[in-house]
């Protein structure tokens, strides 16, 4: 692996990881989402490292993809069980990680726990050569011996250079696929266990982007607004909030960017019988023999 790749995921690692334990620091009962995400990205920012997406609030049975609107009220409650997803880059090189916390009671230590010791366990088996289902069969394993179920449809990833999804998938369960981990992957492993049926679906829109393609329009200030999204983030997600900083009208510039088809929304992703969800997640670089933890 080239020296500049690896100074970048390295430096992408220990922003992301600092970020993550800053914003587990934050959260508590009557704080508001957006003050967490805003700060969380602030620092990211002030160490030198760019958001490789919006930070991800997941409460209770919401797994991943919601990122609170520049204008949203929500503050957590006593009880709730918080994900925070945090992705930081350098050069494009990502760091990935996540962890959950449960505000102000202790209901859910033990499927805290059962992400946390799945992701423990896959860190310990992954390795180059490993098959991704080898992986995926040590989390799915751990979590159902904790007496939880782990979200069957939710998957670690490879990560290249602006991708945030470079082709491998790090399955929660052993799903039969024996695709494997080589050297010089960057790969983000990333359990999420529940109470419920295992299984998440679409809810409701996330305020989370994508570019998804240059099209013809007529509306020139829903273009400015898409030339910026393209400059400042390329092919990473982006969000409502990183909009409205760049234009004030961004709302609805948005949703006229999204009816052209220029860009498009991530749902929110439920848990289908509500079931609480917990998340553990590492960005992993295997190089050689190695397999360092950069987060
Ligand atoms: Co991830």
């Amino acid at each position: 692996m080239n020296e500049h790749v690896l100074r970048s995921l390295r430096l992408a690692g220990v922003i992301a990881r600092e970020a993550r334990e800053y914003g587990m620091g934050l959260v508590g009962e009557g704080v508001r989402y957006l003050d967490v995400v805003v700060e969380i990205e602030s620092l990211i920012i002030r160490r030198g490292a760019r958001p490789a997406f919006p930070v991800n609030i997941g409460v209770n049975e919401v797994a991943a993809h919601f990122t609170p609107n520049h204008e949203d009220t929500q503050r957590f409650a006593k009880g709730d069980v918080v994900k925070v997803d945090v992705g930081a880059h350098v050069d494009g090189y990502v760091g990935d990680t996540a962890a959950t916390i449960e505000v102000g009671t202790r209901n859910w230590q033990e499927l805290i726990s059962a992400s946390n010791d799945a992701l423990r366990i896959a860190l310990e088996v992954v390795g180059d050569g490993v098959p991704v289902n080898t992986i995926g069969g040590a989390i799915e394993r751990t979590i159902k011996e904790r007496g939880f179920r782990p979200v069957v449809n939710l998957t670690g990833h490879s990560m290249n250079q602006y991708n945030l999804h470079a082709g491998l998938t790090v399955p929660n369960i052993d799903d039969g696929l024996s695709a494997r981990v080589r050297d010089g992957m960057a790969v983000a492993i990333e359990p999420f266990a529940t109470n419920g049926a295992g299984q998440v679906v679409n809810g409701k829109l996330g305020n989370i982007y994508r570019v998804v393609a240059e099209r013809p329009m007529r509306d020139q200030k829903a273009l400015e607004l898409f030339s910026r999204i393209q400059a400042d983030f390329g092919t990473l997600p982006f969000c409502e909030r990183w909009c409205v900083a760049i234009d004030k009208n961004a709302p609805s510039l948005i949703r006229t960017l999204l009816r052209h088809g220029l860009i498009s929304s991530y749902p929110v992703l439920r848990e289908i019988k509500k079931g609480i969800v917990s998340q553990a997640e590492h960005t992993v670089v295997v190089h050689g023999s190695t397999v360092e933890i950069t987060t």
